[in-house]
């Protein structure tokens, strides 16, 4: 079955960009010239998604409003002839892409933003992609693409995946693959999930990335999910539990990938993308040296 849908989870505090984003969220804080949140919902168009549903909060519709119209905005462009800004406004995404945005009411963690959208769904499996990560590919089709021809091959749900040092597994979801390797842009199925366990008790070195493509039970199972790590209801606590009646694959990235929620992510993420045009990465060399 085709994934047309993907959550995107929106509603996140923010907390380790303060002051930047006391009164932005930080879904609109820009790498280069465009809101992080802009790159991702490029990336879900890119690979054939067709609505897009962000659990938001109160204080966060300025994410709304920028894929919003702007008449007021577009017409003074238009009077001036300024072309260029004015597409770069008015065609952001493709038009065949529908968004729509639901309210998570309590902070209560990932599993709990992800049901909210559950009537949303019509049952069908849908796709999750966690905002804060912005993902550059090293060629043309984005990770996320190629996990999506592993789902139209297989049927069996994605969880992408990247290698890290085994020193870092306290700050991610981390796959058992019964001590099996994967290799790039390939597939391993899943044994078990924990959520950030410590080096000592990883039973792996790869760790979940924000990219998932999920069969739509993990909603019934999320409603029975108890309080986890970090006392939030987590996604990966249900995905542990879906895999006791369905296989699940994990797919091997090789992007670079910048957690653009925290300030190191968010330079180098600026940095990754300003490289790529020769003017600006001129610039930048002068400046450090
Ligand atoms: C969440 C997930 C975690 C995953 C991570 C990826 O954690 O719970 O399994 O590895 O996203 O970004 P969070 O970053 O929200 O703490």
């Amino acid at each position: 079955m085709k994934i047309s849908k993907a959550i995107i989870p929106v509603a996140g505090l923010g907390t380790r960009m303060l002051p930047a984003t006391k009164a932005i969220p930080k879904e609109l804080l820009p790498v280069v010239d465009k809101p992080v949140i802009q790159y991702v919902v490029e990336e879900a168009a890119l690979s054939g998604i067709e609505q897009i549903i962000f659990v938001t909060r109160s204080g966060k519709d300025a994410i709304e409003n920028h894929f919003d119209g702007n008449y007021e905005l577009e017409h003074i462009l238009e009077t001036k002839g300024k072309k260029r800004i004015l597409g770069s406004i008015k065609n952001m995404i493709p038009k065949n892409i529908k968004i729509s945005s639901i309210r998570q009411e309590k902070a209560l963690g990932l599993g709990d933003a992800i049901l909210n959208a559950k009537h949303l769904l019509n049952q069908e499996p849908f796709a999750i992609f966690l905002p804060d990560e912005l993902l550059i590919s090293k060629n043309k089709d984005s990770s996320f693409f190629k996990m999506m021809n592993h789902w139209d091959n297989t049927n069996q749900g994605q969880i992408m995946v990247q290698k890290i040092n085994k020193k870092f597994t306290k700050s991610y979801g981390i796959v058992d693959l019964n001590n099996k390797k994967i290799k790039i842009n390939e597939t391993q199925e899943i044994k078990k999930l924990v959520e950030k366990p410590n080096p000592v008790d990883s039973p792996s070195n790869y760790r979940v990335v924000g990219r998932y493509i999920l069969p739509y039970e993990i909603m019934e199972i999320l409603e029975r999910t108890n309080f986890g790590k970090d006392n939030e209801i987590q996604l990966t606590d249900a995905l542990d539990n879906l895999l006791k009646n369905t296989k699940l694959s994990a797919f091997l990235t090789d992007d670079d990938i910048f957690d653009c929620g925290e300030i190191k992510g968010f330079i180098g993420a600026n940095v990754a993308v300003a490289s790529k045009d020769k003017d600006l990465k001129k610039y930048m060399e002068n400046i450090i040296n």
